[in-house]
């Protein structure tokens, strides 16, 4: 058994919190053999919440679990973090865009970024899932910046297992066999969800499912999924949310299988014409904690306008916040 690690989750009261917790604490991300240390971050007015979902975690005598910690004062709930899960923001509802809670969400990104840099662990990863979580993960990195910016992740791998999802019914394979499926730019409606490389049983997709649908409809669902998710429960996405984030670190710690690469938004290094900073998804290949953006992937002219488009999206989100840019 190795040492425990600590994991950060803040807003671990809210709904993805909920499911969360209790995959880390199973051993879902970090393996049956690593222990972790749970500190959870929420506001004041969670906090009895957090007590409730303290209990549980108790009840369900996890024995991977060797500590919980609660505080909803960020220097404490960061204190030592080798790993975080910035869950806490507003969800959108049905009648919003994700980029409408920027000017709600973007700011507590910024203490945040600031609390990690100022408190965790010298090896910390950290992985934004609170929407718009490009842009929040932008406004964190800039507020944290002794943090190596390599290490600031934002949220894409819930658009990447949607598009494993929809090619797998319309091919009749299972979600498993659909491989290399890289998503590109910010996680919302111009994402683009790359099935030019993608692989269903390691057969090219184009091959085996026809232009137009991939273009139209699927394109269409993966992009739309939050909102349609939205529109059903009355309530944003949660068990999937957790489990992609789940699926993203578990990468990142322990790699991506040989000859496959899987999508994390990460700060541009140039790589495919993307400026500089921008937390941008790719596709990446993972080991060991560190990442590297996957070269040489065929770009037709569609790809290339759907990029972008992207791009062109994440630069105006950030000009709205560039006063929290310091
Ligand atoms: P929720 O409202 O159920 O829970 C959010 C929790 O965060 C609440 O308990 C709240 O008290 C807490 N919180 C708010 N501000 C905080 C702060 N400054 N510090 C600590 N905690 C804080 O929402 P949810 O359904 O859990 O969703 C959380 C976020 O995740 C939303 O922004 C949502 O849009 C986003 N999301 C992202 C993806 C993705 O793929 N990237 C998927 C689903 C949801
Ligand atoms: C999702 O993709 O389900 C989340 O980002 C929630 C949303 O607002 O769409």
């Amino acid at each position: 058994m190795s040492a425990p690690i600590r994991v950060a989750v803040t807003g671990a009261a809210g709904n993805i919190g909920y499911a969360l917790l209790f995959r880390l604490a199973a051993g879902d991300c970090y393996g049956k053999n690593q222990p972790i240390i749970l500190q959870l971050l929420e506001i004041p007015t969670g906090m009895k919440a957090l007590e409730g979902v303290v209990m549980e975690l108790q009840d369900s005598a996890f024995p991977l679990l060797h500590g919980i910690e609660i505080s909803d004062d960020p220097n404490v709930a960061f204190k030592g973090v080798n790993q975080a899960f910035l869950v806490g923001s507003r969800p959108r509802t049905k009648d919003m865009n994700r980029a409408d809670l920027i000017t709600a969400n973007g700011p507590i990104f910024v203490g945040q970024g600031q609390a990690i840099a100022n408190n965790a662990a010298s090896d910390v990863r950290v992985l934004v899932v609170g929407n718009p979580c490009n842009t929040n993960a932008l406004i964190a990195m800039h507020a944290g910046k002794s943090v190596p910016k390599d290490r600031w992740h934002a949220m894409t791998r819930l658009d990447e297992n949607r598009a494993k999802a929809q090619l797998a019914k319309k091919t009749g394979a299972l979600p498993g066999e659909v491989t290399n499926v890289g998503i590109w730019g910010n996680h919302s409606d111009t994402m683009f969800p790359d099935f030019n490389n993608a692989k269903v049983k390691g057969q090219p997709v184009p091959s085996v499912a026809d232009r137009a649908w991939l273009e139209g409809e699927f394109l269409k669902t993966v992009a739309t999924r939050g909102k349609a998710i939205i529109e059903a429960r009355g309530a944003s996405s949660a068990a999937s949310a957790a489990s992609a984030a789940v699926d993203h670190m578990s990468s990142l710690w322990n790699g991506t299988p040989a000859g496959e690469f899987t999508s994390m938004a990460v700060c541009s290094n140039g790589a495919y014409g993307v400026p500089e900073g921008l937390i941008f998804s790719f596709p990446v290949t993972a080991k060991g904690g560190n990442w590297q953006i996957v070269e040489g992937l065929a770009q037709d002219d569609f790809a290339k306008a759907k990029i972008a488009n992207t791009i062109k999206e994440l630069e105006s989100e950030r000009e709205t916040v560039k006063d929290l840019l310091k």
